[in-house]
């Protein structure tokens, strides 16, 4: 016999009310429409039948309590149970961190004797862990870790449940979504920092699964060394706007499976008919601060006059990034630059739609 479990994700929604909202002329997220965006991603995934949701954090823009208030008053009225973890932007200071879950106790913490972190079964032999990965240096700088106490209480939980099929969700990416990312400053700080001291732990315990966020990028990566795929969802507040559908299938034994992965786009909005088109152009118009750096960085170090040349033709890169699956070419570009440049091309399994044999 067939079981099929459906559920969705739905990352970095990054909620905003409208008194809570920052005003930046830079500003690189459409908050403005996250909430609408929220709700459209929403009434589609239950349209579908998911059986539960999951939010990968960064759920409000910058952890305002106003905005916890409401998605916690909006996750609280829904049909089925959701889960979430904290982002970043959800905790910005230590007292924020420890309030967190006083939010969220109905989606996950509930019956966890821990703070932040819950490991709670979403499907007969299916097991959610969820993972706080933001913490404070001594100096109050925030950085994305998982904390020895945090990793000492996971093992104890892989061994405990050693027959359920473990999942994860962590904010923070384990797992490179793109090319050099654990080697650069400007990639460096969406992973986690000591992210091999977790998959090592996640190998040796079987689980190959874990769900991400805080790239805003829709991509699929899978770590050969570790046999671990880091599934990452891009953000409902910038392009493409996606949320995705998974459906988890297996026969007899829940750890022997498929898990398939649809997504979808936000289209339009109420106030914003073509929201794929203008959105990519907002994003193309704010993107050459992240250009130029990516040039004049390493490992191409190129000039700042020298990196001017090529800007205008990368206006669409992020974006290209950001969608998932894509694929670069630059032919007339100079060796290096094309070459690292091409690299960003996505490899298979697919980011958007794929099916993972787990
Ligand atoms: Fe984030
Ligand atoms: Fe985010």
């Amino acid at each position: 016999m067939t079981t099929q479990v459906r559920f969705g994700i739905i990352s970095d929604p990054h909620i905003t009310l409208p008194q809570t909202m920052w005003h930046h002329p830079q500003r690189f997220h459409l908050v403005e429409w996250s909430i609408p965006a929220f709700e459209t991603a929403l009434a589609h995934l239950l349209a579908l039948g998911i059986e539960f949701l999951l939010l990968p954090g960064d759920l409000t823009q910058h952890g305002e309590r106003e905005n916890h208030q409401w998605l916690s008053d909006r996750l609280q009225q829904l049909p089925i149970p959701a889960y979430v973890i904290p982002g970043n932007h959800d905790v910005p200071t230590i007292e924020a961190l420890a309030n967190f879950s006083s939010f969220y106790r109905a989606f996950g913490y509930e019956n966890s004797p821990h703070p932040l972190c819950y490991s709670t079964l979403i499907a007969a032999g299916i097991r959610l862990i969820g993972l706080n990965s933001n913490c404070f240096s001594p100096a109050g700088e925030q950085l994305g870790v998982l904390e020895p106490e945090q990793l000492a209480w996971l093992e104890q939980e892989l061994v405990q449940h050693r027959s359920d099929l473990i999942w994860l969700m962590i904010h923070h990416n384990l797992v490179p979504h793109l090319p050099g990312q654990e080697d650069s400053a400007l990639g460096r700080r969406y992973m986690l920092t000591n992210a091999h001291e977790l998959l090592q732990l996640l190998e040796s315990n079987g689980v190959k699964v874990a769900f991400t966020g805080h790239l805003h990028v829709q991509d699929v990566a899978y770590h050969d060394r570790y046999g671990v795929y880091d599934i990452t969802t891009g953000s409902t507040v910038s392009f493409p706007h996606p949320y995705r559908l998974l459906t988890y299938e297996y026969e007899d034994d829940p750890k022997l499976g498929c898990l398939h992965i649809e997504s979808f786009r936000i289209k339009s909005i109420p106030g914003c008919d073509n929201l794929q088109h203008f959105s990519r152009e907002w994003m193309g118009d704010r993107s050459g601060g992240f250009l130029r750096k990516l040039l004049t960085h390493a490992p191409l170090h190129l000039s700042e006059a020298h990196s001017e040349q090529f800007l205008p033709h990368l206006r669409y890169l992020w974006a290209d990034i950001a969608d998932g699956d894509a694929k670069f070419e630059f032919p007339d570009f100079p060796g290096e630059v094309r070459s690292f440049l091409e690299s960003f091309t996505d490899r298979p399994p697919g980011d958007n739609n794929c099916t993972l044999r787990l």
